[in-house]
């Protein structure tokens, strides 16, 4: 099983959306590894985004992301990396198709709600920038013989 590195940004705290954004990879079945409620420290911020450095919004971008309280949360399931980046949308919500939360709840894209992992190399990185590895937990799932073919079915 896949993990990626999901963050809410501050507009989707300050908005109220964070439950909604939550319910949908819920519903779709992935499992929560871990979260955390977190003001990122500006250094912080410049590592996670660290390969745009030196763009022009890169310095709107590092305010953006410390103007208020993040969700940051490690999610697994089947080839989730790419599947979450799916969900999420193109990066700027105009070209974001409907039913994507970015097509759903965003307009702009220094103001696009949502990060995601884009391969597997960045979610490991990620993943290790915010999380210690006693804060990702392992635990069986109840529901996963109804999701993964592979899971023996109940006889
Ligand atoms: P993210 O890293 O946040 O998941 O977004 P992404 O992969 O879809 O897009 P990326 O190219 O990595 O850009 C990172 C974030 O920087 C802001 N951005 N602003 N004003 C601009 O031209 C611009 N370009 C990017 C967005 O917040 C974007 O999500
Ligand atoms: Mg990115």
């Amino acid at each position: 099983m896949e993990r990626t590195f999901v963050m809410l940004k501050p507009d989707a705290v300050q908005r109220g959306l964070m439950g909604q954004i939550v319910a949908r990879l819920e519903a779709k079945g992935f499992r929560p590894v871990a979260m955390k409620f977190m003001r990122i420290p500006r250094e912080l911020a410049e590592r996670h985004y660290g390969e745009h450095k030196g763009k022009g919004f890169f310095p709107g971008l590092i305010s953006y992301m410390t103007s208020g309280p993040v969700l940051v949360m490690v999610w697994e399931g089947d080839n989730i990396i790419s599947v979450m980046r799916g969900m999420m949308g193109k990066t700027n919500p105009v070209e974001a198709a409907p039913g994507t939360i970015r097509g759903d709840f965003a307009q702009q894209t220094g103001r696009n709600i949502i990060h995601g992992s884009d391969s597997p190399e960045s979610a490991k990185r990620e993943i290790e920038l915010f999380f210690n590895d006693y804060e990702l937990l392992s635990y069986e799932a109840c529901n996963k013989v109804w999701m993964f073919e592979q899971a023996q079915t109940p006889s």
